[in-house]
């Protein structure tokens, strides 16, 4: 196929010229400290140290967060088992399910507030705080709500009853809509929580924490402790804990299986990815690169299922090249409160080396790099659109989760190629599919080795549906009936 020439670049080259859209910053109430939400009430931490959190796509500090030590977690372990025992147990689940709908309205009524401070804290466009990551931790509450008075149609006949004491790690991609995504089930189905926030993201959930006093859910069900690594290890071997669920790494994911193995303790690890998107040559190609665009782009490639490796069937080569190029020069990188930004900071200044280690290795690699040539702001993390070619199946950019807006680009023939070439990762999270026959869609679905695979489309989340990964991506499922199951004694 010819590759026409291409006029989308001028097309769109003016919107670089944009007037600036900046959301206002008035609704974020940001305190200048905040301490631990324990037992319903914020406490100072037995450290008393705090840490600052800061805004990535300024450098500017935002506040001081409490820094919880084991005696911290301690505490907050106690308040959850006792409201466990003594009440939380025994609560009927249409109690329960009350308390759920109400996080999930106070979230909706307050979600401009959430949005924009989920942007100045983690560096994430505010069209896509306020248009995904804020409805949709919204709709996680409001889909378990609707589960806590069913659990005997989901288990039927097999006596469900809650875990105990939950243990919860998040990460700093999806700060508000990991803490729902993790305390939803976890309530609806009995249990009580101990969550704690990724270091660099504490506000979101610190604002979950006064919206659940809001809520008056009582005291010690949910409870909310920040801090970082080692506030985390205190909280996985804490023996009063009777589950894990973490979201982040694959290397603190392995430290946290050594860490439980041989006690009862369960666990869900939702891990790292390097998921393949496969064009086929009869896919609607336009359709095809917006879906790749959106795959490694969106949330900054800060996205555990991001579509980092490119699969396009050789005929469709140059064309599928081109237009990815063309529609890369027109992605605006810059403010993240700026309503034209498509893609924001990364989220923190160690998170940027890591990406720029990955950039020179690519190279050093004899993978030939591109970048869109657009500008981006002198003072902040950020990472221009990249994508690599003449990239080798062995090479570290094609193996490695990067976590950046960073595409590397094979080519192939047949589908059993391909195959082959996408389920060569340690990883198998999440695959996509482009393509206009069923039948091929049908037959990589099944010989995919990845937990989540998109057809025709790619990112697409709903509270319904489970994810989780294969191999190194993790293990135990999140949303829908099976999240529910992990949270639950059958
Ligand atoms: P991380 O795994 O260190 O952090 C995730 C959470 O775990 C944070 O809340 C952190 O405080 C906590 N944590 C750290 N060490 C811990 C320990 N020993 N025990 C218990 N909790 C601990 O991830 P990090 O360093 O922020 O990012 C490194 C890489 O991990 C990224 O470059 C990316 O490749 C991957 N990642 C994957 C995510 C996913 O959604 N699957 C999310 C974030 C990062
Ligand atoms: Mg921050």
């Amino acid at each position: 196929m010819a590759v026409k020439k291409n006029t989308l670049k001028l097309k769109f080259d003016s919107s670089r010229n944009l007037a600036p859209a900046l959301e206002s910053k008035s609704v974020a109430k940001i305190a200048e400290r905040y301490d631990l939400f324990i037992n319903g009430k914020f406490e100072k931490p037995s450290s008393k140290k705090y840490f600052d959190t800061i805004n990535p796509a300024s450098e500017e500090k935002l506040s001081s967060i409490a820094q919880a030590n084991a005696a911290d977690v301690n505490k907050a372990v106690v308040a959850a088992r006792n409201a466990y025992e003594k009440g939380w147990k025994k609560t009927s689940p249409k109690e329960r399910a009350k308390y759920i709908y109400r996080i999930a309205r106070i979230i909706q009524e307050r979600a401009r507030e959430l949005a924009v401070i989920e942007t100045l804290d983690g560096g994430k466009p505010i069209r896509e705080s306020r248009d995904f990551d804020v409805p949709t931790a919204a709709n996680h509450f409001f889909y378990y709500a609707g589960w806590a008075d069913k659990l005997e149609y989901a288990f039927p006949n097999r006596n469900p009853k809650p875990l105990g004491v939950a243990g919860q790690i998040i990460p700093w991609n999806f700060p508000l809509l990991m803490a729902a995504w993790k305390i939803a089930p976890a309530l609806a189905t009995g249990n009580t929580v101990v969550l704690k926030p990724a270091e660099t993201t504490s506000l979101t959930a610190l604002k979950l924490a006064e919206i659940i006093q809001e809520a008056d859910l009582p005291p010690g069900v949910v409870n909310i402790i920040t801090g970082a690594g080692a506030t985390g290890a205190a909280l996985v071997n804490h023996p009063d804990i009777n589950k894990i669920a973490f979201t982040g790494s694959t290397d603190v994911g392995k430290l946290i299986q050594k860490a439980i193995a041989g006690t009862n303790k369960k666990a869900t690890l939702e891990l790292g990815g390097k998921a393949a998107n496969i064009i086929f040559d009869d896919a609607p190609l336009d359709q095809a690169v917006e879906g790749i665009i959106n795959g490694i782009f969106f949330n900054q490639g800060h996205v555990c299922c991001a579509g980092s490796r490119l699969f396009v069937q050789e005929s469709v080569y140059k064309i599928v090249l081109q237009k990815l190029k063309d529609r890369m020069e027109t992605l605006i990188v810059g403010d993240p409160m700026d309503k034209n930004t498509d893609i924001g900071a990364i989220n923190s200044k160690q998170q940027l080396e890591v990406i720029n280690k990955y950039l020179k290795i690519g190279q050093q690699e004899g993978a030939e790099m591109f970048q869109s040539a657009c500008s981006i702001p002198k003072k902040g993390f950020y990472c221009r659109p990249t994508i690599f070619t003449n990239v080798a199946q062995s090479n570290r950019i094609a193996q490695e989760e990067i976590f950046g807006p960073v595409l590397s680009i094979q080519t192939f023939r047949t589908e059993d190629e391909v195959i082959e070439k996408a389920n060569n990762t340690p990883f198998g999270l999440s695959a996509g599919v482009w393509t206009d026959k069923g039948s091929k869609i049908f037959n990589m679905t099944s010989k995919l080795k990845a937990g989540v695979i998109w057809a025709n489309t790619y990112n697409k989340f709903d509270p319904t549906s489970p994810f989780g990964g294969f191999k190194e991506s993790g293990f135990g499922r999140e949303g829908g009936l099976h999240g529910l199951g992990a949270y639950l004694k059958v």
